[in-house]
């Protein structure tokens, strides 16, 4: 039986990708804040799902990622969903900081601890959601998009230590538009996805071992346009979604 471990599950998109790991029979570590919600999870799957709190923000966060591994009784394919993003037209200093916090050092602690157990493990798969946010810097959320922009270059720059170095772990980074989950507060978004079918799509990637997969078609379009707009049209586009 393979097991997945998926930080950030308590909610949105990385929830219903739990759903469809334990359709396909597989054994799901879930981590996140919610309380309540890894209860109800457990209550409902507890043949298939080991469930842990953890804060990606807090020093403990690796050593109770370890425990949830130990409970599953071991860690095939690691999956991260925890981040936090807001527009933030006022730059509240918090919100900006706040985001860092845990998009950038949460998310490195966790993505360190995973690499270090696959590398004396021998092999293992790291997969992130991070976003098409990290392709430009985006004036209405400068923290997101420049910490979205920071996970895709560890993730390639992860890949490519990997390779030099010879280890078998596979590297996926997962790179979805607008999902319709509570990260977007009830905004008005173009092109809005269901988190249901973008989950499938990610575990599609995944299955595939992808390097990079934009979700969807339609993001892949814009996102092959943004990259062609230089910067000095695009600091001067007002990119807005509400
Ligand atoms: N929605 C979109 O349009 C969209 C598009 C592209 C990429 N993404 C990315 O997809 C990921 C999931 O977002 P979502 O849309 O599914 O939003 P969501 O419904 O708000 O889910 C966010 C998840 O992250 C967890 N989380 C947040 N802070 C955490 C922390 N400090 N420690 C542990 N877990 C934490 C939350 O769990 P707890 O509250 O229980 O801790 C929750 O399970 C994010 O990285 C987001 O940037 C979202």
């Amino acid at each position: 039986m393979k097991r997945i471990v998926i930080v950030g599950a308590t909610s949105g998109i990385g929830l219903e990708v739990a759903k469809l790991y334990m359709a396909k029979g597989w054994k799901v570590g879930v981590a996140g804040r919610n309380v309540s919600v890894l209860e109800w999870l457990k209550a409902s799957n507890s043949e298939s799902v080991e469930t842990q709190v953890l804060d990606v923000c807090r020093e403990d966060a690796a050593q109770r990622l370890n425990g949830l591994v130990k409970k599953l009784g071991g860690m095939d394919v690691y999956l991260h969903c925890a981040g936090i993003g807001k527009q933030n037209m006022d730059l509240e200093e918090s919100i900006e900081t706040g985001t860092v916090q845990t998009n950038v050092a949460g998310f490195v602690r966790m993505v360190m601890a995973v690499f270090h157990f696959f590398e004396k493990q021998g092999s293992g798969h790291i997969a992130v959601i991070s976003s098409i946010a990290g392709t430009k810097g985006l004036g209405a959320a400068p923290s997101y998009s420049a910490t979205k922009c920071f996970q895709n270059s560890y993730m390639e720059a992860l890949e490519q230590q990997i390779r030099m170095r010879g280890l078998d772990i596979r590297v996926t980074d997962i790179r979805p538009g607008f999902v319709d989950t509570p990260l977007l507060q009830g905004g008005t978004y173009p092109a809005l996805m269901r988190p249901e079918k973008v989950a499938k799509a990610i575990v599609r990637a995944i299955d595939r071992k992808k390097s990079v997969a934009v979700i969807d078609w339609k993001y892949r379009i814009l996102v092959f346009f943004w990259r062609m707009i230089p910067r000095y049209l695009w600091v001067r586009m007002n990119i807005r979604t509400r």
